[in-house]
């Protein structure tokens, strides 16, 4: 028995990192997952490996959003599973960030946080079988991030937003959780921590930097049953350096 038997999760930003990591693991655990992203070789590769399906979605894009969806909903006939996971980010501060990397930034890891959990909302409600949405946010969605102006901004607006969205959704049967990660090892960060690993893992409690694994197990908590009885909160697995 897995743990999302009958499951249909979609995922976003899953051709690599943490979305590759959260697919894999639910689909080990029975779900029909289909990965989306806008690196269609990469998320042809990851879903043919997991044995999921591939589409494209950008996620500032509202028309995508809603293609998407009704596609997944088309074939499977249902969507239990929203892992908002897709983001960017370049480091700027304050007084060196661009308009343009403001807009772009707050496009994707905001908006499109919106636009998903509205078009997947609409649908679990429609379905009327309730879900679950988990929201990537950051540890820089709970305190200030130094170089993140951009990045913050709409980490904490994933944080904000999660809590909402569980306020209204409740009633429907759909969770919504956010997920906020410390220095997990993936391409976005690969430059920043690239030779500085051993220092950096020695400043934090747990003393080693994080796994995109370490954040699917806790997607997979979050989009089950076992955490049935909770919404509207801030979840972080970051080797305790929040706190
Ligand atoms: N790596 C970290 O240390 C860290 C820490 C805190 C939060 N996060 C968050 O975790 C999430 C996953 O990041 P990751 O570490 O796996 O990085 P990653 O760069 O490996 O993965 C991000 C994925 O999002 C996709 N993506 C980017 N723009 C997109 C768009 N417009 N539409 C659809 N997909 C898009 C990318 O193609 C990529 O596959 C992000 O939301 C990120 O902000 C990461």
């Amino acid at each position: 028995m897995g743990e999302l038997d009958g499951r249909v999760a979609l995922v976003t930003g899953g051709a690599r990192g943490q979305g590759a990591a959260e697919a894999a693991l639910f689909a080990r655990e029975g779900a029909t997952v289909v990965i989306t992203d806008v690196l269609d070789e990469a998320g042809e590769r990851t879903a043919g490996e997991l044995g999921g399906e591939y589409l494209h979605l950008d996620v500032s894009s509202e028309q995508e959003w809603e293609a998407n969806v009704d596609a997944v909903v088309a074939r499977h006939g249902r969507l239990d599973v929203l892992m908002n996971n897709a983001g960017i980010f370049k480091p700027a501060q304050l007084l060196n960030t661009s308009t343009e990397l403001w807009d772009r930034t707050v496009a994707i890891n905001q908006t499109g946080v919106f636009f998903g959990m509205r078009t997947a909302a609409r649908a679990m409600i429609a379905a009327g079988n309730g879900g679950s949405i988990v929201n990537t946010s950051s540890i820089a969605g709970l305190e200030g991030g130094f170089g993140a102006t951009a990045y913050g901004a709409t980490k904490w607006a994933v944080t904000g937003m999660t809590k909402t969205a569980a306020k209204e959704l409740g009633k429907h049967g759909i969770r919504v959780n956010s997920i906020h990660p410390g220095v997990i090892v993936t391409d976005m960060i690969e430059e920043m921590v690239s030779g500085k690993e051993d220092r950096m893992a020695s400043r934090q409690p747990i003393h080693r930097l994080g796994k995109p694994e370490d954040i699917a197990e806790m997607a997979l908590f979050l989009a089950s049953d076992r955490s049935s009885y909770c919404t509207g909160q801030a979840f972080t697995v970051d080797g305790g350096v929040h706190g």
